[in-house]
């Protein structure tokens, strides 16, 4: 899709919060993407950004093998503020000296009380000492010509740094972590005071530019949209529908493997929609091909595989539809392996397709957006609140809940489990003190008593997170009496489950589902 919008460029050398620096630009209403290092610098030009930012990553940039950059964008006359890794290849690039940092000096991580030249345009209008959340093994010992340092800590001289001149600026901790009191003050500073920036990003006008691009792609062509009733794709729906009416039809796959009732609700929420709704009931074919897999990267690629091949499939019923719509978002994109972050999951809807779909092109129009910005176009849509606020449910649905190999007998054990826990949560009105929170049925089986005989059953988990964003998320303190109606009915109503336990994992270092 064209982007009318002034663009910031974040080149990801592999850090952990990367994408965290992209939503935070966002959230300061300027579009950015985040592109690979290795990225030809005619390309980052092509998108004719106002600013460059280097995230951080996991190398030592005085080693032989480590990522860097063609030292052109630095003469090109382009702000760039590069963050810890970015901050350091920065001054090795320009002539300046980083070493491994001696265990007792300039090596920090966590919490660091900061100090701050406030004179600096990255730091203006903050305080002059604040924390900062550091994590770094080497140090700049050298800064190079024409910069100067703008801000220090007790073990480190040279926490940031600026050439206020070419509008170079680096910083050793990460501003985009919210442990880093101001941090986003930072980035909007460099956005505002540096790069100049307007804040022409707002979903409104993404919205118009949206339904715009999709019309002009689409023309009179039919388009198929893979609809599961969460946010993402219901929003996709609502944008396609938008854009081109009843060229569209919402194709919606019950794999067998979604949440209690959940089948109907979906249905009885769409088919009031002026749309054309198609249910597709798919539980034998989609349990026969999962029967006895229990690797987790299977069971996705399998599920990701069989999708595709039910859409082509309705796609011929309709007849000559030239375009799938997937309601793929950023974080999916980035998860799955786009740049140099490490693989983490094979997001069903990304890196779980097949390498051949028989459909002239898949539109993603929700690609480059993070969750909250679908919620929000959701609203800007017209989508009702309930559907808009939907915790989330992975495509792969229960298969990736269910841990080892998948039979309807432990995904209808697990159904029942999951509906019991989140009605408990409802009866304590806790909805909103936690983002997603669910029933996961472990392959681990133990001995218990029930009545008076022996039981050999399932240990059912739960979880719950807390999060804003779903890459990191902290597990939800939820009340332990509340726990305890959940455990005693799940061992009451639910045959085949006698032990209960309760995840206290955040992410990292677990991820919120189980596979
Ligand atoms: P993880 O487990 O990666 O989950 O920490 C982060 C968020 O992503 C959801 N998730 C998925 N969503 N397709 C999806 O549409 C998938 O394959 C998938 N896997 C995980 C997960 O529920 C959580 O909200």
């Amino acid at each position: 899709m064209p982007n009318h919008h002034e663009t910031v460029v974040v080149l990801d050398f592999g850090g952990q919060y990367n994408q965290l620096i992209a939503r935070r630009v966002r959230e300061c209403h300027v579009y950015c993407e985040v592109k690979p290092y290795t990225t030809p610098l005619e390309e980052i030009k092509a998108m004719n950004p106002i600013g460059i930012i280097f995230t951080g990553g996991p190398n030592s940039v005085y080693l032989e093998d480590a990522p860097h950059i063609d030292p052109e964008i630095f003469t090109w006359g382009i702000p760039v503020l590069g963050i810890c890794y970015g901050c350091q290849l920065m001054a090795h690039s320009l002539g300046g000296m980083v070493t491994a940092a001696q265990e007792d000096t300039a090596r920090e991580y966590g919490k660091t009380e900061t100090y701050f030249d406030t004179t600096c345009r990255l730091f203006k209008d903050l305080p002059e000492q604040s924390v900062t959340w550091m994590s770094h093994g080497d140090y700049m010992a050298r800064v190079p010509e024409g910069f100067s340092l703008t801000a220090h800590t007790d073990m480190c001289p040279t926490a940031a740094i600026a050439d206020e001149t070419r509008g170079f600026y680096g910083v050793q901790f990460h501003p985009e972590v919210n442990h880093t009191e101001n941090g986003t003050k930072m980035l909007h500073n460099f956005l505002y005071e540096v790069c100049g920036a307007k804040g022409d990003w707002t979903m409104g006008d993404y919205c118009k530019t949206a339904v715009e691009a999709i019309r002009r792609k689409v023309g009179g062509g039919k388009v198929l949209l893979a609809l599961s009733g969460g946010v993402d794709s219901s929003v996709a729906a609502a944008l396609l529908a938008e854009a081109v009416g009843n060229q569209l039809t919402c194709v919606f796959v019950d794999h067998g493997l979604m949440r209690k009732n959940e089948g109907d609700e979906v249905e009885a929420a769409f088919s009031k929609w002026d749309i054309n709704f198609v249910r597709v009931d798919a539980e034998a074919r989609f349990l026969g091909k999962l029967a006895g897999v229990s690797d987790p990267e299977t069971k996705r690629k399998i599920i990701g595989e069989e999708f595709i091949r039910v859409f082509e499939e309705e796609g011929k019923k309709i007849g000559s539809v030239d375009y799938l719509v997937q309601g793929t978002i950023y974080p999916d994109v980035i998860e799955s392996g786009a740049g140099d972050a490490a693989v983490i999951k094979s997001h069903h809807n990304v890196g779980g397709l097949p390498d051949y779909v028989d459909f002239k092109e898949i539109i993603e129009p929700l690609r480059m957006l993070f969750k909250d910005e679908v919620r929000e176009l959701g609203r800007e849509l017209g989508l009702p609140e309930y559907l808009v606020m939907r915790q989330p449910f992975p495509g792969p649905g229960l298969a990736i809940r269910i841990i080892g190999d998948i039979t309807k007998e432990k995904a209808d054990m697990l159904r029942d489990a999951d509906a019991i826990f989140r009605e408990e949560i409802a009866n304590a009105h806790l909805e909103n003190t936690m983002n997603q929170y669910f029933a996961v049925l472990t392959n681990m089986r133990s001995v218990g008593v029930m009545g008076d005989g022996r039981t050999y059953d399932y240990t059912l988990a739960l979880r719950s997170v807390t999060t804003s964003d779903f890459m990191t998320a902290d597990w939800t303190r939820i009340p332990y009496d509340v726990l305890d109606r959940v455990s005693v009915r799940i061992v009451n109503e639910v045959k085949g489950i006698n032990r209960i336990v309760y995840d206290i994992t955040s992410k990292p270092p677990a991820t919120v589902e189980f596979e």
